[in-house]
């Protein structure tokens, strides 16, 4: 581990779970930019990722854990800005909405202390993206409601001065992923929700290009919150892409829908999650997102391009 309190000029920028998808994506986009030094934050400095990050220019690992305010206390010593994330993941149990809410409260409670103190200019919460249809907000799923209790918390400690709220909708990432049947194939493309529903994704990595501006333009950013994504297709649409991504003779490719009955018995809170897209859906504006995105020289990641690139 580098030696965080080694004398740099550059503002500091501690990003927690930064061995994360969203989190990796934010540290490299936060080194590329070569305005501010970057504290990346894991519980484990010696795993394979910690070590990819540690390589990265302008990046210091530290290890700090999220349910620990004194570890805490430590990363953010002297640090401009943090981008905070929460996970409801705990061990091998996958949506603990309590283990979540643990975490946003040792982590509120910490920036709350470094911002009466005068030591923290800039806070980026990664929450959820909210409900295009509020009215039929109800159920959400357990790991969507703990991070809007977070957002919550956040404003009743009067974050909200220093702070920039970003939300984003599934990740492209998803429809990737290791088990059978969450896999793009030759002839079938992955999700939960129904075939004609819109639904909103977004490439993870969008989520450090974004904050990487956030940062770099606290004056246009603090006080807001942006529900984000960069596509809003179908399933079907979306396996037709994939299909014409592949080009003429390439196999056709179908929509394959995880049966609700399944998701809700292997992991409900997923059922409700696919309930809850096709009830309330994810509310991002993306013609809005698309206007800020061009001003502030920010590339988003269509499916199109991200599928070409995997
Ligand atoms: N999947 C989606 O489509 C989607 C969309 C929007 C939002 N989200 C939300 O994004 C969040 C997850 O972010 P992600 O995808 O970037 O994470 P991720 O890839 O699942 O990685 C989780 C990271 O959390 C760290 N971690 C776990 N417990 C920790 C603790 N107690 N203290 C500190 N770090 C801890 C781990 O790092 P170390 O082991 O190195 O410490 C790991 O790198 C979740 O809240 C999820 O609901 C997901």
């Amino acid at each position: 581990m580098k030696d965080f309190n080694a004398t740099n000029k550059k503002p500091i920028i501690a990003v927690t779970m930064a061995t994360g998808r969203q989190g990796m994506g934010v540290v490299k986009e936060l080194s590329l930019r070569n305005e501010f030094q970057v504290r990346a934050i894991t519980r484990d400095a010696s795993s394979k990722r910690a070590i990819a990050l540690s390589k990265l220019a302008n990046v210091e690992i530290v290890e700090g854990d999220l349910l620990d305010s004194a570890s805490l206390y430590k990363c953010f010593d002297k640090v401009y800005g943090i981008f905070g994330n929460t996970t409801p993941t705990k061990g091998l149990k996958p949506l603990v909405r309590e283990y979540e809410i643990e975490q946003g409260k040792v982590l509120i409670d910490v920036v709350t202390d470094l911002k009466k103190k005068n030591n923290l200019k800039h806070f980026v919460f990664s929450s959820i993206c909210k409900a295009k249809d509020p009215l039929n907000n109800e159920p959400a799923p357990g790991h969507f409601t703990s991070k809007w209790d977070i957002e919550e918390y956040l404003s009743q400690n009067k974050l909200n001065e220093i702070t920039t709220i970003v939300r984003p909708a599934s990740y492209f990432e998803n429809f990737d992923g290791d088990l059978p049947g969450l896999k793009i194939t030759d002839t079938n493309f992955p999700g939960v929700v129904r075939p004609d529903k819109v639904w909103q994704t977004i490439a993870v990595n969008d989520v450090g290009i974004w904050s990487g501006a956030i940062f770099a333009n606290p004056k246009r950013f603090i006080g807001k919150s942006f529900n984000l994504a960069g596509e809003e297709l179908t399933g079907r649409q979306m396996a037709e892409l994939v299909q014409k991504v592949r080009g003429k003779g390439s196999k056709k490719v179908r929509y394959l829908m995880a049966p609700r009955i399944l998701l809700k018995l292997f992991v409900n809170d997923i059922g409700v999650m696919a309930d809850w897209i096709e009830r309330a859906g994810y509310g991002a504006d993306i013609s809005n997102l698309k206007r800020i995105a061009n001003e502030e020289g920010i590339e988003m990641t269509s499916l199109a391009s991200w599928l070409k690139d995997k």
